[in-house]
C-alpha cells in the first residue's frame, strides 16, 4: 500500500516536471546567455501575437541589457532590481511596443529614456520608486495605455505636461497626488484610476478636460465637498450626464435640503470640455475625411486596373487579329504564288 502510494507520487512529480520542461522549452525559441557564469540568467526569446518577444522577467538583473536583438516588439524585464533608466538603457530598441518595467528599483529616468521609443504602445512601471517621469513620455505618438500604480508620483509630475499621445489608459493608483492631474484635453482618455491617492477635492472642472472618459477610481482619497456650494451634488450629475462611472458613489447626504435646485456647471468646465469635444470632432472628421480619401483612391486605382486590363485584353486581340490577317495573307500569297508557278510552269506546255 505504502509502496504503491510512493510511487503515484513519483510519477506525478515526474509528469510535473516533464510538463514544465515542455512549457519552458515551448516558450524558447532561442535563448541568450546573459552571463556565461550564472546560466540561470537568461532572456528567451518567443513570439506573441506575430511579434517578437524577450521575456527577462525575475533574473536579478540590474540594468537593461544592451545585447538584445534589436527588433524585439515586446520586452517583459518586470521583476528585477534596475534602478536607473538612462538615454541609452532603452535607446536600441527602436521596434518596442509594449515594454514591462513593474517591479523593480526605478527611481531616477532620464529625459531622454524613452526618446526612440517611437510605437510604444503600453508602458508599465508599477511598483516602482519614481517622483517623476520624463514628460517626453506623454509625447510618444502612440502611446495609449500607462501602468504607475504604486509609485511615489505627485502633483509636480504633471506640471506643464501637455499629453500628445492618443492616451486611453491611465494606471496612477497609490501614488502621491493630491489632486486630480491636469493634462490638458485628452480626448482619447476613457480610463483613469486615482485610487489610493491624497486627494482632496474634486469637482466637474477638473474632469472636463476628459471628454471621453467612462471609468474613473477615487477611492481612497480623503475627499470632502464643500456643502454650501452644492459641490457633492454637482459632480454626481456631471458624472451622470457623462456618462461616467465612478467608484466610489458620492451619496451627498449632507447636502440633500440644502441643494434643491438643479445643479450648474461652470463656464470654465462647459468651456474646458467644449475644447476637448472640439478636438475630437476635428480628429474624426480628418479620419473620416482619410477614409473617404482612401476609399476614392482605391475606386481610381480600380477603375485604372479594369482600363489597363481592358485595354491590355484589345490590345492583345488586335495583335492576335493582325497576326491572323497576315498569316491568312501570307497563305494566300502563297497560293496565289503557287498558282502562278503552276500556271507558268503549264504554260509552256499549252504553248
Ligand atoms: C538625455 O537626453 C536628454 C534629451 O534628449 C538630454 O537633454 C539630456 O542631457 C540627456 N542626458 C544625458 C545624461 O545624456
Ligand atoms: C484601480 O486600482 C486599484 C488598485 O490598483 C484596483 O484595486 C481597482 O480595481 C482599480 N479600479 C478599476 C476601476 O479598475
Ligand atoms: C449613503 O450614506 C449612508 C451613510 O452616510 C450609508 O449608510 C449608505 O449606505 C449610503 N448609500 C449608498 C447608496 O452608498
Ligand atoms: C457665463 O456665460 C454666460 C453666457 O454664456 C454669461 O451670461 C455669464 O455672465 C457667464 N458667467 C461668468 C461668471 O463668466
Amino acid at each position: 500500500m505504502n509502496a504503491l502510494l510512493v510511487k503515484g507520487l513519483l510519477t506525478l512529480v515526474s509528469v510535473a516536471a516533464t510538463m514544465r520542461g515542455t512549457t519552458v522549452l515551448g516558450f524558447s525559441g532561442a535563448t541568450l546567455v546573459m552571463d556565461q557564469d550564472i546560466p540561470s540568467r537568461t532572456c528567451k526569446y518567443s513570439r506573441a501575437y506575430s511579434m517578437i518577444q524577450v521575456r527577462c522577467a525575475n533574473l536579478g538583473l540590474e540594468w537593461i541589457p544592451s545585447n538584445l536583438k534589436t527588433e524585439i516588439q515586446i520586452m517583459d524585464a518586470s521583476v528585477n532590481r534596475v534602478r536607473v533608466l538612462t538615454n541609452d538603457s532603452l535607446a536600441a530598441y527602436t521596434n518596442l511596443a509594449y515594454l514591462y518595467l513593474g517591479d523593480n528599483f526605478i527611481q531616477e529616468i532620464q529625459e531622454g529614456a524613452f526618446d526612440n521609443l517611437r510605437y510604444l504602445k503600453v508602458i508599465d512601471l508599477s511598483t516602482n520608486g519614481c517622483d517623476t517621469l520624463p514628460k517626453s513620455l506623454f509625447h510618444l505618438p502612440y502611446l495609449q495605455k500607462v501602468y504607475l500604480a504604486k509609485n511615489r508620483l505627485s502633483d509636480d509630475l504633471f506640471k506643464d505636461v501637455q499629453v500628445r499621445s492618443p492616451l486611453i489608459f491611465l494606471q496612477l493608483s497609490k501614488n502621491k497626488l493630491g489632486k486630480i492631474p491636469q493634462l490638458g484635453p485628452v480626448p482619447t482618455l476613457m480610463h483613469l484610476n486615482l485610487s489610493g491617492n491624497s486627494i482632496s477635492s474634486v469637482t466637474p472642472e477638473d474632469l472636463a478636460p476628459y471628454c471621453s472618459l467612462k471609468i474613473l477610481d477615487l477611492s481612497k482619497n480623503p475627499i470632502k465637498f464643500d456643502a454650501s456650494n452644492c459641490e457633492c451634488e454637482t459632480l454626481n450629475a456631471w458624472l451622470s450626464v457623462r456618462g461616467i462611472r465612478a467608484r466610489p458613489v458620492y451619496n451627498c447626504t449632507e447636502e440633500q435640503e440644502r441643494c434643491t435646485r438643479q445643479p450648474e456647471f461652470s463656464n470654465k468646465t462647459m468651456e474646458l470640455y467644449g475644447r476637448c469635444s472640439e478636438i475630437l470632432r476635428l480628429q474624426v472628421e480628418t479620419e473620416k475625411a482619410r477614409n473617404t480619401w482612401i476609399l476614392i483612391a482605391c475606386c481610381i486605382s480600380g477603375f485604372l486596373f479594369c482600363l489597363f486590363v481592358g485595354l491590355f485584353c484589345v490590345h492583345k486581340r488586335n495583335k492576335r487579329r493582325k497576326k491572323k490577317l497576315k498569316e491568312q495573307q501570307r497563305l494566300n500569297a502563297n497560293n496565289a504564288n503557287t498558282e502562278l508557278l503552276n500556271s507558268n510552269l503549264n504554260q509552256p506546255e499549252n504553248t
